[in-house]
């Protein structure tokens, strides 16, 4: 069996009174789809803003193939962000400039790692817009002038164009109407499975976590209360909570 590609252990995070996260435990390996599913205020966000070095725990380790993240320079962190990882944000405005273009969004990301080829990074933007469903013509649109739902595509582009190992995704079809998600899931599922991404996906969608998950991580107040193969945790859901959560979502 291969290492993982992110290992966390131990991790726990207060603010104030409010214990965010409560020595949560958590690995992914190349290639897998993990979901993280939970009710509000379980932790999900937080949980990956400390994997993805956005936030400090007050105790725990986060190691990213081998490397412990809690003890890299922000240098560091940055060009991991940068390069090896992507984060795909609920809300498509907190991940794309908004005053830049579509193709600009999708470039950027190349030229910050040292493209510089004017013609190369369009063809690439262009081709990723197409790869999005978005036409190729909006390339020099800006992105308010899209959709919701596009521009939630847009950042996926923008997040998958360099190539990243590990994608961060918190509730990235939350806030689109329901026929819009169903497409996004589709896409994501498609790419995910084209370039063999490891993606850690925060969502209070089971159906998603269904389609698209290898394992679910279930959250409560904080801990991690039950885990699995995703077909093992929505057909035989062993923790109360995760009862509940299934069986809610059954007679909804
Ligand atoms: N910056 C912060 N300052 C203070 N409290 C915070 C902060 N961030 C999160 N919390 C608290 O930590 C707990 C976990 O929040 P978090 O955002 O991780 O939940 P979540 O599972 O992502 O919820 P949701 O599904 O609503 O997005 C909550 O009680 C929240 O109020
Ligand atoms: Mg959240």
């Amino acid at each position: 069996m291969s290492a993982p590609l992110m290992q966390a252990t131990g991790l726990t995070l207060n603010f104030g009174r409010i214990r965010a996260l409560d020595d949560v435990g958590i690995s992914i390996w190349p290639g897998e789809v993990v979901a993280i599913v939970g009710e509000s205020g379980s932790g999900k966000s937080t949980l990956l803003r400390v994997l993805s070095g956005q936030a400090q725990a007050d105790a725990g380790q986060v190691l990213y193939d081998g490397q412990d993240v809690g003890a890299m320079t922000e240098a560091g962190r940055r060009r991991l962000l940068r390069a090896e990882w992507g984060f795909v944000h609920q809300n498509p405005r907190d991940g794309l400039r908004m005053a830049v273009s579509a193709g600009g969004n999708i470039g950027e990301r190349l030229m910050a790692q040292g493209n510089c080829h004017y013609g190369n990074i369009r063809k690439s933007a262009a081709s990723w817009l197409q790869k999005v469903e978005i036409e190729v013509d909006r390339l020099d649109d800006l992105p308010r002038t899209f959709s919701g739902g596009m521009q939630q595509r847009l950042q996926i582009a923008r997040t998958l164009v360099t190539e990243p190992r590990l994608i961060f995704m918190d509730e990235p079809t939350g806030g689109l109407d329901v026929s819009v998600q169903a497409r996004l899931l589709d896409l994501i599922r498609a790419l995910v499975a084209e370039l063999g991404l490891a993606v850690l996906i925060v969502t209070h969608d089971i159906a998603a976590a269904r389609l698209l998950a290898h394992r679910i991580v279930v959250m409560r107040h904080g801990r991690v209360v039950e885990e699995g193969l995703t077909d093992r945790v929505l057909d035989d859901p062993q923790h109360p909570y995760t009862q509940l959560l299934v069986t809610s979502v059954l007679a909804a």
